[in-house]
């Protein structure tokens, strides 16, 4: 039972960012001043719970939010026992957005996880950071970060070689798939057996190939 006399923690601040709209996602963190590389930003905080906890929150918040455009990613690894779930009030951080050349990094420094400056941030640019998916699901994780290099999804540094593989060959199913509908058309006119059989042995072997 939650004890109704407990105040709630008061939102954490910091004198080096603010939450504003942000043009990635609703609302974001920002630069207050210039900010020095290496700068301690602000702590993501939340409630520490084990993994079993974590990935179940995880499903459940993902699934309550799929298709409303909410934010429903707020599960941070700690360490390979602990998670945090950011999904708390008071936890301002849980605000900073993802980003393909993002300008912050989340560090574990004893047992508390920062938000540190990768680099100068000039006052009033937007704080980012890489949320380090991986490639699992990466289609429900569309990117909007603007950045030149943006690759399209939320997924980290480390698995864009893959997903740039994965993007080619759905790219390449595509275009085969474009191919045979325009067949398609001109057998339909050329010969009407052809049309029967084969757009049919067609069909089945793009199936095959989705699985
Ligand atoms: C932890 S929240 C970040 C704060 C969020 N903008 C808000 O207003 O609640 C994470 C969610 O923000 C959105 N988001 C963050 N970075 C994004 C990006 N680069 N492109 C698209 N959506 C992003 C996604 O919906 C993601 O699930
Ligand atoms: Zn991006």
């Amino acid at each position: 039972m939650p004890n109704p006399k407990k105040r709630a923690p008061k939102p954490v601040t910091s004198p080096y960012c603010k939450p504003q709209g942000s043009a990635i996602h609703q609302q974001g963190l920002f630069a207050t001043k210039k900010i020095p590389c290496d700068q301690e930003i602000i702590q993501y905080v939340g409630e520490k719970i084990s993994k079993k906890e974590g990935d179940e929150r995880a499903i459940a918040l993902a699934e309550e939010r799929e298709g409303t455009g909410d934010a429903s990613v707020y599960m941070f690894i700690l360490d390979d026992d602990w998670d945090v779930d950011g999904n708390v009030p008071h936890n301002t951080a849980k605000l900073i957005n993802h980003s393909c050349e993002p300008n912050c990094e989340a560090q574990i420094i004893d047992d508390e996880i920062w938000i540190v400056a990768l680099r100068d941030i000039p006052k009033g640019e937007e704080l980012t950071f890489d949320y380090g998916f991986d490639l699992d699901h990466y289609e429900d994780h569309p990117c909007r970060c603007g950045s030149a290099n943006c690759v399209g999804y939320i997924v980290a540094k480390e698995y864009w070689p893959d997903l740039k593989k994965a993007l080619a060959k759905k790219k390449a199913a595509k275009a085969k798939g474009k191919k045979t509908a325009a067949k398609k058309k001109v057998s339909k006119k050329a010969s009407s057996t052809a049309k029967k059989a084969g757009p049919k042995r067609k069909r089945k072997a793009a199936k095959k190939k989705r699985k």
